[in-house]
């Protein structure tokens, strides 16, 4: 019912004549009023439309924005842990590795704890330019060479990283030096042909790499101090192998792994990778091979360098007079009974 046709209750008086108002008619005046009132609530609504298209846009533009940053953010995490290792740092997808490239990428998946060995298959490995690169890290051992003419000379990130820890150790009352750091393949040529002349290969073997194998030619490694077996039981030993990893070295043939490394127990003989990377080695209790999947043998390598010099050391000796160690070492770690005018190394 329309409010014109309600009639009052009749006891009351009325104070509108409803059957005056039916017809009505308003002034221009008011027609004008009216529509300007309807213009300016069209507007409000029109602007109060736009403030809510204008606010929706910007929360899109902002979640926009943080996709994007954890996008760019995700991509780019562990290209490098600080500007120490991002000296070090080249990506194993360039075609010419950086000559010292040995920091990995650390999101690698790697079990730090569990010590379980991953295949081959489960890691990248890259060649380049005659080296290798296993997960971006640059492999030299027994089964992976470098060319004979790969010269960098000691890479200037780990020998910055030496300096700090061994001024580290100097304040903890420990003495650290660099007895060998790089070596050139002419200059392993010189030391493993001598250790095989004197001892002949297969011991040679144990305790120097063939030209070419030695990670002394990456210009990422340090004899430290001694290289004498009995350096295993002094406090810079310990002091070493404790802290190393602090400052992004591994003790790279570690006690024990002696079948894995192919080499004996070397205490003084370290790497560098990077912090992240020595860290997550350490902690995983593998040793390099181990925890890259790979293996360290010359059987498995395409070419070697094989010695064909006469030998007077141990080839030809009766096993039971021999002074040498059949196996890596005592069960002391020690392997004593070497007294060659050669440092191990
Ligand atoms: N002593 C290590 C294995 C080298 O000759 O590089
Ligand atoms: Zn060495």
């Amino acid at each position: 019912m329309e409010l014109k046709d309600q009639k009052p209750p009749k006891e009351l008086e009325p104070i509108i004549d409803y059957e005056d108002c039916t017809d009505y008619v308003p002034s221009s005046v008011q027609l004008e009023y009216e529509e300007n009132i309807r213009r300016r609530m069209k507007a409000r609504r029109r602007a109060a439309e736009r403030r809510r298209v204008n606010r929706n846009r910007t929360i899109a533009l902002i979640l926009l924005l943080i996709i994007i940053f954890v996008i760019v953010r995700s991509c780019t995490k562990g290209s490098g842990e600080n500007d120490k290792e991002k000296d070090q740092t080249s990506s194993v997808s360039q075609s010419e590795p950086d000559k010292h490239n040995d920091v990995r990428d650390s999101s690698a998946g790697k079990d730090k704890n569990g010590g379980s060995v991953r295949s081959a298959e489960e890691h990248k490995i890259e060649q380049s330019n005659g080296m290798t690169f296993v997960d971006g890290i640059l492999i030299v051992n027994k089964t992976y060479s470098l060319p004979a003419d790969y010269d960098p000379g000691v890479s200037a990130a780990a020998q910055n990283a030496f300096d700090e820890m061994s001024s580290d150790a100097m304040n903890d009352g420990i003495y650290l030096f660099v007895n060998s750091g790089y070596r050139s393949y002419a200059e392993q040529v010189e030391l493993y042909d001598g250790y095989a002349y004197e001892r002949g290969v297969d011991e040679a073997d144990k305790v120097s790499s063939r030209p070419g194998h030695s990670e002394h030619q990456t210009g990422l490694t340090f004899d430290v101090n001694s290289t004498e077996f009995s350096f295993e039981d002094t406090a810079e030993a310990k002091w070493l192998a404790a802290h190393c990893s602090d400052y992004g070295f591994i003790i790279r043939y570690p006690k024990g792994k002696e079948d894995i490394t192919g080499y004996a127990y070397e205490p003084w003989h370290i790497r560098y990778l990077g912090v992240e990377n020595a860290k997550a080695v350490e902690e995983s209790g593998l040793c390099l091979e181990e925890y890259l999947g790979i293996t360290s043998d010359y059987a498995d390598a395409e070419n070697t360098y094989s010695y064909d010099g006469d030998t007077t050391g141990a080839e030809g000796q009766d096993p039971d007079n021999s002074a040498y160690s059949s196996d890596y070492g005592d069960e002391n770690g020690g392997n004593d009974g070497y007294g060659y005018g050669y440092v191990n190394g």
